[in-house]
């Protein structure tokens, strides 16, 4: 990233700002309001999953479109949301309509496979240069079946995961997914803290944490828990932060040093797989991990997740050593709608289609900030991308933490009261779909530079 100027944004300015656009926000949708209300009767704080509860209330949704999604208070929005990470396909795309029907008139779910089951493992073989494959149902499944095989194959049980790496909600890696400052510890020897109750202490601390882009801290983690790990669990490219790009050698290193220790590598590619490129970070970063965990995008809006791995390490499912199995794993409907997503829709052209739609993004966006001085940074990925509120490039936890929290969630605000609905958090980023066009992007970028001229006036 070039050095560039850039101006303190005031804080009461923002303030200013967030106070009119919260009560924008609030008079355009009194029915989610409403059933808001209702549903804390029945749902702890309104929704079915804590993510979906944000500020400054949750938007109930009614129906989703191509690249646009309506809610119940009849609010358009182009749709960067998209199910955090998982609609690349767009909404209602007509060849997953057509699939997931006409499964559904033959039976919904046997329990039994499948033959598009067979077609779609063999389609993530040739994506992400593993030969073989399991089926989950979410990206919570298919990290915490990785991480099982992991230990069954090395025989260990301790796990390297980074700091504020989010992998899914099972006890094992919900460590350190947000410490919060007065715990966290050593920027280069991070502490392992539970991110919820309810995880018993006994699994946290077979939980090693250590810096993202920080080689030295994780060579002396390995050496101080030599022979005990059974893997390094990372997401290549971090977008549970915003995004956080791995530095140039460091995936390929981290490989090298797990090998040398005995562990294996775990690529978490929940939300890099299939959107960042064809065969996710994998092939975009050209490393190619020993276990793989992939969920949202390659499932067409469908539950869905998948684990794939190298022959041998996969083998100790085939020898019966370790156990993975679930009732949904591989149902018809998922692989239907996975089959045509992943060989009719995610085409070379749908890749070309997100790399243009990315460069409108990312020179339109580069442009304002440039104009307003503002101190943020874009960084585009393909389908994926994100502005983050912070001057100079992100490279760890502790760097995000300098991130403006309240400028992006002004900026949240701007985009929704403006016909963009983005995922809620400062961690958050955009995901663009095959049925987004020039124009629905080019409004992402009017918005901004909508926001930035009332910030600088
Ligand atoms: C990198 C990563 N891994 C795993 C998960 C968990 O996936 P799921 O919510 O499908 O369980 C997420 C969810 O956002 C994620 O971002």
């Amino acid at each position: 990233m070039a050095t560039r100027t850039t101006r303190e944004v005031p804080t009461s300015r923002v303030a200013e700002l967030i106070a009119g656009e919260e009560e924008k926000f609030r008079r355009a949708r009194p029915r989610s309001k409403k059933l808001w209300t209702e549903a804390r009767e029945v749902l702890p704080r309104g929704v079915p999953s804590s993510f979906q509860d944000a500020a400054p209330q949750p938007v109930f949704m009614e129906r989703g479109h191509g690249s646009r999604v309506w809610d119940v208070d009849g609010n358009e929005y182009v749709d960067f949301h998209n199910g955090f990470g998982v609609m690349v396909v767009g909404h209602a795309h007509p060849k997953i309509v057509e699939a997931v029907s006409r499964q559904i008139g033959l039976g919904s779910h046997f329990a039994q496979p499948v033959e598009d089951g067979v077609i779609v493992a063999r389609e993530l073989a040739r994506r992400f240069l593993q030969p073989k494959w399991r089926f989950t149902n979410s990206g919570t499944e298919s990290t915490l079946d990785a991480v099982r095989i992991a230990r069954g194959f090395t025989g260990r049980e301790r796990l390297i995961k980074i700091e504020a790496s989010y992998h899914g909600h099972h006890d094992a890696l919900m460590v350190s997914v947000e410490p919060p400052p007065d715990l966290m510890g050593a920027a280069d020897a991070p502490a392992s803290v539970p991110q919820s109750e309810g995880i018993p202490a006994a699994i946290v601390e077979l939980t090693t944490v250590v810096p993202f882009n920080n080689l030295p801290a994780l060579e002396k983690t390995l050496a101080h828990h030599r022979g005990e790990v059974a893997a390094i669990i990372v997401e290549p490219a971090m977008m549970n932060l915003g995004i956080v790009l791995p530095d140039a050698g460091y995936l390929a290193a981290i490989k090298e040093m797990a090998h040398s220790h005995g562990a294996l590598l775990i690529f978490d590619e929940v939300k890099t797989g299939v959107t960042i490129s064809p065969g996710g970070a994998t092939e975009r970063f050209g490393v190619t991990p020993d276990l793989v965990a992939l969920a949202k995008a390659i499932g067409g809006g469908l539950p869905c997740g998948a684990v794939g791995g190298r022959d041998d390490v996969m083998g100790v499912i085939e020898s019966k050593r370790v156990a993975q199995m679930g009732t949904f794993n591989g149902n018809p409907l998922t692989m239907a709608a996975s089959k045509v997503t992943l060989l009719e829709i995610l085409n070379a052209s749908a890749y070309s289609h997100f790399d243009a739609l990315a460069e409108t993004l990312q020179g339109g966006l580069d442009e304002t900030i440039a104009e307003h001085e503002l101190p943020c940074h874009v960084i585009t990925l393909s389908a994926r991308g994100g502005v983050t509120y912070r001057a100079s490039r992100v490279r760890n936890y502790r760097d995000y933490l300098e991130t403006d929290k309240a400028l992006a969630y002004l900026s949240w605000l701007y985009q929704c009261n403006r016909g963009v609905i983005m995922a809620p958090g400062a961690e958050e980023n955009w995901t663009l779909s095959v049925q987004h066009s020039v124009e629905d992007v080019q409004h992402y970028v009017d918005n901004f530079a909508e926001m930035a001229k009332d910030l600088r006036s």
